[in-house]
């Protein structure tokens, strides 16, 4: 018989390439997924009608829709991934982030009491380094305290929090994966590392200017996600439930992480001015084949949109426990390589959107000159 994951987030970065990993294994996998005017399954639309892969509608912020569906599905295991996951815009909408991503998390839990499975289903909590916000130590582990800085950090400090509880009081077998910032191909288009090499391949590709960003100097402990996933399901296959920090120990800045993007994608910069002022600067020009992009041209400038009113500018995670316990590797792809396939995966993906406006801009134009109606 093969193992039944029910997946919350499934359209998200992480739920795709976990769909991706439980299915390699063998799992039958169920996601949930919502109602939206727009096609938003982008990252699993080649798993969908593939065997053993199965979606439903419900939402983080629905009991009863939680309720039926872990009854009717029956899990082993749920990754619970759904989220409200930008920090930023948690400062916008602070009141849904809380519905979701804290109250959500108890929604979970109760949905597997009410179904009577709290001794046979594990759960997965999708945590995050975000707790440790204004760093009370660096590195941080799973025994740094807690600060968090954002309403979205407050938020998963509930959902941190119940688990435990759950666990201590049910006896149930649920932990949480405090994960740092973990990147792909896949990332949400607004979240820095992704914002960035999206403009990178534009500007090289001559479809954009400049770059604004916020806190140049932020310092993150970036890792691929595709190796991250991995962990999730280690967690839940460890002997005890416990929580883990997941983490590669190599910290990076912003500012560092623009200037390797724009070097895979063929522009060398320097950078000039400080806080407000500081600009990135073409120096040099490698294999470019357009002409669009100078020497002295500021492609990179700070906007004060970008900054936050509290911001976490010091995360680096000490991963010991995951090395030693669940034998994970942290260092499988390196922050190089993460960058590296980031620039080229966009760098072809804003080739190809050009070549796909354009033909979509000739069958206007036929379509136009035909005239439907007549
Ligand atoms: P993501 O790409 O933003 O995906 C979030 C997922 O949550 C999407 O599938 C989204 O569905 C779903 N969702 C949001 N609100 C929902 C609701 N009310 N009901 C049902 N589904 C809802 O996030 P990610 O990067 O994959 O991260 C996965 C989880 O790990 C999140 O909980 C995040 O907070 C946490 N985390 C992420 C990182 C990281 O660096 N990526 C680090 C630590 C922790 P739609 O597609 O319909 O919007
Ligand atoms: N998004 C964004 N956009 N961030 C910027 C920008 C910008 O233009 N300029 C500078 N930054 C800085 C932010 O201020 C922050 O300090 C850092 O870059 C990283 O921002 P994000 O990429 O938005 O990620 P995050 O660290 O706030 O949150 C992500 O990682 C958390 C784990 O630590 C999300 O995935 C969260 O869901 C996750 O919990």
């Amino acid at each position: 018989m093969s193992k039944i994951a029910l997946i919350t987030g499934v359209t998200g970065q992480d739920g795709s390439y976990l769909s991706e990993f439980l299915l390699g294994k063998g799992y039958e996998v169920h996601g949930i997924i919502r109602r939206s005017s727009v096609d938003y399954r982008e990252r699993i639309a080649h798993l969908e009608g593939t065997p053993h892969f199965h979606l439903h509608y419900a939402d983080m912020s629905d009991s009863m829709s939680l309720v039926k569906l872990v009854g009717k599905v029956q899990p082993d295991e749920i990754y619970n991934l759904a989220a409200q996951s930008h920090v930023q815009v948690s400062f916008d909408a602070p009141e849904f982030t809380a519905d979701v991503d804290a109250v959500g998390v108890l929604r979970i839990l109760e949905a597997v009491r009410t179904n009577h499975l709290e001794k046979t289903c594990r759960i997965y909590q999708a945590s995050t380094s975000e707790l440790y916000g204004k760093v009370e130590e660096v590195p941080q582990s799973e025994t740094t305290p807690f600060h968090p800085y954002s309403p979205y950090a407050v938020a998963k400090l509930y959902g941190y929090w119940i688990i435990k509880e759950y666990r201590e009081a049910y006896n149930m077998f649920c932990c949480s994966g405090i994960l740092f910032n973990h990147e792909s191909e896949r990332r949400g288009e607004t979240f820095v590392t992704r914002k960035i090499t999206l403009a990178a391949a534009r500007i090289a590709q001559g479809k954009q200017k400049c770059l604004y960003l916020g806190n140049l100097d932020s310092l993150r402990d970036w890792g691929y996600a595709k190796d991250y996933v991995e962990c999730m399901w280690l967690i839940l296959q460890h002997k005890t439930p416990e929580d883990f920090v997941i983490a590669t120990g190599v910290q990076h800045s912003v500012r560092e992480f623009a200037t390797l993007a724009f070097k895979h994608a063929g522009i060398e910069l320097r950078w000039e001015g400080e806080g407000i002022e500081e600009k990135g600067i073409v120096e040099r020009v490698n294999g470019l084949t357009n002409e669009r992009v100078k020497v002295g041209d500021v492609v990179v400038a700070v906007s004060p949109d970008f900054y936050r009113p509290t911001d976490v500018v010091n995360l680096l995670g000490d991963p010991s426990k995951a090395k030693r316990e669940l034998g994970w590797n942290p260092q499988t792809t390196s922050f190089e390589q993460l960058v590296e396939l980031m620039v080229a995966h966009d760098m072809k993906k804003v080739a190809a959107d050009d070549a796909a406006a354009e033909i979509r801009k000739v069958n206007l134009a036929e379509f136009l000159e035909k005239g439907i109606d007549k």
